[in-house]
């Protein structure tokens, strides 16, 4: 039984290879931003909204044996597939949580780095989730988030049924209570909780139709948009043009894609 129903993106084994190619592609952004946060051997980590664990795996290999790496998802299936990674490496400092992050018991002051990666945006109170995130933070400890500001996706040429994308995928996550918007917030929540922030970067990827970032959209909105269909964020009309204005371009060597920006966000609890 799966304990984030609600979660929009489904959990599901099509969802979890998704994820894994989605971190194949984006794991250099992720590493960059790790390397900045200064990671130390001993450092107790918590990787909150984990899914199958595949940064939760990048920090053990950062802290160590002699470090922690806490994997907190409400997704049975996803927590299940990084202990099994774990045992075929016979880690022995991992903890799991199973629950979301809202109405898990997480210790205070605890943890020297929180990492979370495309979380934060789909969470329907992710003021509140900040906060109790920041309350298991240790003095000195440093939160990290990587998610969406929206905003760039394209599809060039322009002039399909693309070009509206941005408005239909802030509807989907806005089906579920997320905000496609809430990394620009971010700064605000830090300031008045005293956090200091240390980063606050926009990273986007671009290339053709045989890139590695194109084929991550593709994947996405090929699973994607037949559910917001079925959940009538688009029509059946609008899903048939959206996935032939996609084809398209796959069959065209001459486009070019742009991902939407990710921001990469650090903060230090004072
Ligand atoms: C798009 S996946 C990203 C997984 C992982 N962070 C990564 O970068 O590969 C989002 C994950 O957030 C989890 N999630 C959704 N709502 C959550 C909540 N309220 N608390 C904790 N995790 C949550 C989902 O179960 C899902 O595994």
């Amino acid at each position: 039984m799966d304990n984030n129903q609600d979660y929009i993106l489904g959990i599901n084994q099509t969802e979890l290879e998704r994820l894994e190619f989605q971190h194949k592609v984006w794991k250099k952004m992720t590493d960059d931003f790790l390397d900045r946060t200064g990671i130390q051997k001993d450092w107790k980590c918590l990787d909150a909204g984990a899914g199958p664990g595949f940064v939760s795996a990048d920090l053990r290999n950062r802290v160590g044996a002699s470090g922690e790496v806490t994997a907190l998802e409400p997704s049975k299936m996803y927590l299940d597939h990084f202990r099994n990674y774990c045992r075929s490496k016979n880690w022995k400092n991992i903890r799991f949580i199973y629950g979301n992050v809202e109405d898990s018991h997480l210790e205070k002051d605890h943890y020297d780095f929180i990492f979370l990666r495309w979380v934060i945006d789909f969470v329907s109170e992710p003021e509140n989730f900040l906060l109790k995130l920041m309350q298991s933070l240790k003095k000195g400890g440093i939160i990290g988030i990587q998610d969406y500001a929206y905003e760039g996706i394209a599809l060039f040429p322009k002039g399909g049924a693309f070009d509206g994308i941005t408005g239909i995928v802030r509807n989907y996550y806005g089906a579920g209570g997320g905000d496609i918007y809430f990394t620009t917030k971010i700064p605000s929540v830090f300031r008045k909780n005293n956090i200091e922030l240390l980063e606050f970067s926009p990273v986007s990827k671009a290339g053709g139709n045989e890139s590695d970032v194109f084929e991550w959209a593709y994947r996405f909105f090929k699973i994607h948009l037949p559910i917001m269909a079925g959940k009538n964020i688009i029509s059946r009309n609008e899903c048939d043009e959206l996935l032939k204005d996609l084809n398209d371009h796959r069959n065209n060597p001459d486009m070019i894609f742009f991902s939407p920006l990710i921001v990469n966000i650090a903060g230090k609890k004072l």
